[in-house]
């Protein structure tokens, strides 16, 4: 609504102020209350940032209450089903979608990048065979800003959009490399004559001995989880990279903030934990027992998978990765356990859906509840679903640095908080503690 205020009044002093309402294209209006400070001398308090627009974004749009996500203005179900994931990322980067010409030299500038410098490669010997591949990924995207800090002007916007095809071009190739060191395989380079996915799915599973054979299924529900976790307006780890974005660091110093960010359970790791949570349940007899304790606030345990800062209705991408689920595991049912996982995780949701627990929460399943059984499905182990999450949202992570650095209105990024330690005192000397 043009020219609408909200009138804050401190009622201590009886001061009030004007804050302009400032309207989106679609969602709810934002207060601006940058006045709120300098005139009334107050911070607006708001943890964990429930309601707080922290930034202007023209990328996606998330409707919680109606299930709704869209990227510029694309429908999710529309993207899954009709795009590529080069093509969404070209989408994010650029804000429409490219036509022939535009797909194919997009595709050939990426594909420019796939090769990692065999520094980098010496990396990942450093780490312990074990070593969780997401800090294997932190580690060697961190590193990247050491291979290519001298060419990285941040003020340039050729700089600024080259490091971004470098980080979605080599996230798969790092994230192979991971696994491929995990298992003591020699590094499988990338072939640039394959589709992106394909490529991906070659530097994880062929080894020389053998011939590599492409399954289609299996590249297209790889494809559709990879656009589906492209990106998810101001998350966690988005909202880290511009955070760490906005003091002019070097982007793969952002972009390794931003994977330390996905790592956590109640963020990415989640797909991880809900592949333990079924395999843990075991079978769907079990179910109603699991709900119990999931609803016994002393036993601390979340039904990994369900519930969202933003969706309070279904989570869009869920009903998607659900059918992925259903089509792949018909078409490649050779893991008996995945099949009884898939099962469980049905039931689990149908129980959820129908107790009051869930109802009155608003708890629904979220991408993650599905995205491990796929990922499964692939043969992923389950300690590099994470990482597999971490490749598809660099998407999501580059676009939104690139509109932040693109925006002239930037300055860094700087809470306030309410202080709540000890008042002002004085120094006490050593003998009167
Ligand atoms: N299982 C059981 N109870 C839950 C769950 C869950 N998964 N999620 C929320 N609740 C309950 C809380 O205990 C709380 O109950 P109370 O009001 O009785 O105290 C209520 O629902 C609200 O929960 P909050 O923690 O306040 O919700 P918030 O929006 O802060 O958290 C989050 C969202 C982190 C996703 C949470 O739902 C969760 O931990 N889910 C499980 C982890 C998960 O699946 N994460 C993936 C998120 S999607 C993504 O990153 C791709």
């Amino acid at each position: 609504m043009a020219n609408q205020t909200v009138t804050i009044t401190d009622n201590a002093t009886g001061k009030s102020i004007d804050c302009p309402v400032i309207d989106g294209v679609h969602g709810p209006s934002v207060i601006d209350c940058k006045k709120i400070s300098s005139e009334l001398g107050m911070f607006t308090f708001d943890p964990a940032f429930v309601t707080t627009a922290s930034c202007e974004s023209a990328i996606t749009y998330i409707d919680g209450e109606q299930g709704i996500l869209l990227h510029r203005g694309y429908p999710i179900a529309q993207l899954a089903e009709k795009s590529t994931y080069l093509e969404v990322c070209y989408l994010l980067l650029h804000g429409e979608l490219p036509n022939k010409d535009q797909c194919k030299e997009f595709k050939h500038t990426v594909y420019q990048h796939t090769m990692l410098h065999e520094g980098l490669l010496r990396f990942f010997t450093g780490f312990r065979r074990d070593a969780h591949p997401m800090a294997m990924m932190l580690g060697v995207v961190g590193a990247m800003s050491g291979y290519y800090h001298d060419a990285m002007d941040v003020n340039n916007p050729e700089h600024r959009y080259l490091s971004a095809i470098r980080l979605i071009a080599k996230m798969p190739t790092i994230a192979a490399a991971s696994y491929k060191y995990l298992l003591g395989h020699p590094h499988v380079y990338p072939c640039n004559e394959l589709g992106f996915v394909e490529n991906f799915l070659r530097m994880m599973f062929s080894v020389p001995a053998e011939d590599y054979k492409i399954n289609k299924t299996a590249v297209r529900a790889l494809e559709i989880m990879l656009i589906l976790h492209a990106d998810h307006e101001q998350n966690a780890s988005t909202s880290t990279v511009r955070l760490a974005g906005s003091t002019l660091a070097n982007p793969f110093g952002c972009i390794a903030a931003g994977i330390a960010t996905l790592w956590g359970p109640a963020h990415g790791g989640a797909n991880e934990a809900v592949i333990q949570t079924l395999q843990e349940i075991g079978h769907p007899k079990n179910i109603p027992s699991y709900i119990e304790k999931v609803k016994d606030k002393d036993s601390n345990i979340r039904l990994m998978g369900f519930g969202h800062r933003v969706y309070k209705n279904h989570d869009p991408r869920a009903t998607i990765i659900r059918e992925v689920c259903h089509e792949l595991l018909k078409e490649m049912p050779q893991c008996k356990e995945n099949s009884l996982l898939f099962d469980i995780a049905l039931g689990l949701e149908r129980i959820a859906l129908e107790d009051e627990y869930f109802i009155e929460r608003k708890l629904y399943p979220n991408v993650d509840f599905y995205s491990g059984i796929i990922l499964k499905a692939l043969d992923i182990p389950t300690n590099k679903f994470t990482v597999m999450f971490a490749v598809a949202r660099t998407a999501g992570w580059v676009s939104q640095w690139l509109e932040l650095m693109n925006d002239p209105s930037l300055r860094i990024g700087r809470p306030r908080q309410l202080y709540t330690g000890a008042a002002q005192r004085d120094f006490l000397p050593m003998e009167t503690r």
